[in-house]
């Protein structure tokens, strides 16, 4: 669905779909430099927000590579973070040895993604990388070294390309701020 669509629910237009587009590439690019065919990566996709990059990043990727998915909650249906990480859904891939590119949409707090790089590496992976498609500036007081970065975002709660709000906007192609007004009547 087009941003247009919703165009009442959003502030703003923050990512075109062809901004998507040229981003993911670039990002491919940047990966296919550091591994090769013989690396057999393993593409951890978080679900369910990174399904797009994933899709995306995945074919755009010349390089042999197999992918897995883990679900982990710490947000509510709400806005906030909860400072709570919970494994939701399990990878079905043994990391002995592995290769590891975690996919996620975001960075927020980088509470979830450090919570998962640490449980990762705890696997025995022999190597645990992330690529993030937004980054907030909150991301910037914890520990959390990405390598791969999509887009440096304010902060401000975003939908679209795979991000919800309670579920909902996941199915647009481009990526915008939501209106407070969505928020402050659910919540209220
Ligand atoms: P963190 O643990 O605070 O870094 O939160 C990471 C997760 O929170 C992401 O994987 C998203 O699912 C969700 N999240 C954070 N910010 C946003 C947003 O602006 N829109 C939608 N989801 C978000
Ligand atoms: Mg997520």
């Amino acid at each position: 669905m087009d941003l247009a669509a919703v165009e009442a629910d959003l502030t703003e237009v923050l990512i075109s779909e062809e901004e998507i587009k040229a981003k993911i590439a670039e990002l491919a690019r940047q990966i296919e430099a550091d591994y090769t065919d013989d690396d057999d990566v393993l593409l951890v996709g978080v679900l369910k927000g990174a399904v797009m990059v994933m899709a995306d990043l995945a074919r755009e990727l010349k390089l042999h590579l197999t992918m897995d998915w883990m679900a982990v909650s710490s947000y509510g249906s709400g806005t906030q973070s909860s400072g709570v990480v919970r494994i939701l859904k399990d990878l079905d891939t043994d990391l002995t040895g592995r290769k590891v590119l975690i996919v996620e949409d975001i960075i927020d707090s980088g509470l979830t993604l450090s919570w998962l790089r640490a449980n990762l590496e705890s696997r025995g992976a022999e190597s645990v990388e992330i690529c993030a498609f937004l980054r907030k500036p909150e991301a910037a007081k914890v520990q959390v070294d990405c390598k791969y970065v999509g887009f440096e975002i304010p902060n401000a709660f975003v939908v679209g390309y795979g991000l919800d709000y309670a579920e909902r906007y996941r199915n647009l192609a481009g990526i915008g701020v939501l209106a407070p007004h969505v928020y402050e009547n659910a919540e209220a």
